[in-house]
């Protein structure tokens, strides 16, 4: 039997019981999809898209990475949000970040991690931007917490500068960018309000 027997087990009755609420379900989804969101957050096991918002399958488009990033040059993400705004056309784009992200908290730190200290460079980067902000606080979670926000605020921006939005907006596709931290401790979105829904 294989080690993962019980995750198929799991599916089953998923499956069945979404089915048993909505015979047609999967039959419809099948045919297309049409979120009207594309989710960008962490891939932190703790904050799983659909779930934490309520969504069932075809609902929300996602793309996650360690600490919710949207680097200029990087294709992945840049092919989800292409192929989110021009094919699916969704009308909002959420950047979520979290509380007691291990990416934020490992960047904050002077340890190399391999690898990943390139990927979590660009967070220090964000920090050089807000240094002063960041160094009037001495207690080491409210700093933590300060970047998760000023990360997602940064990545917003982001989006809104890179060529999809910018031709998005140029053709007046209606589009909003919004920026959010969810609170691991309690299950909730915070809207930071920083949406963005025209060319700047
Ligand atoms: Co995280």
């Amino acid at each position: 039997m294989s080690s993962i027997q019980h995750l198929f087990d799991n599916n089953q009755q998923w499956a069945e019981q979404i089915k048993k609420q909505s015979p047609d379900f999967f039959k419809n989804l099948s045919e297309q999809q049409k979120p009207k969101y594309l989710w960008i957050g962490c891939s932190d096991s703790r904050v799983p898209a659909n779930d934490l918002l309520g969504m069932l399958p075809g609902e929300v488009f996602v793309h996650r990475n360690i600490a919710n990033q949207v680097i200029h040059t990087d294709l992945n993400c840049l092919s989800v949000i292409q192929f989110a705004v021009d094919v699916l056309e969704v009308k909002h784009i959420i950047v979520c970040g979290h509380y007691r992200c291990g990416g934020i908290q490992a960047a904050l730190e002077t340890t190399s991690h391999g690898l990943i200290d390139n990927w979590l460079r660009h967070i220090k980067d964000v920090y050089r931007f807000h240094k002063e902000k960041l160094e009037q606080l001495s207690d080491e979670t409210e700093k933590a917490n300060l970047l998760c926000e000023l990360n997602v605020i940064e990545q917003v921006a982001n989006v809104s500068n890179s060529t999809i939005l910018r031709d998005a907006w140029e053709r007046k596709q209606n589009l909003t960018i919004h920026g959010v931290v969810y609170n691991v401790h309690d299950g909730i979105l915070k809207d930071l309000n920083v949406s963005i829904s025209e060319k700047s």
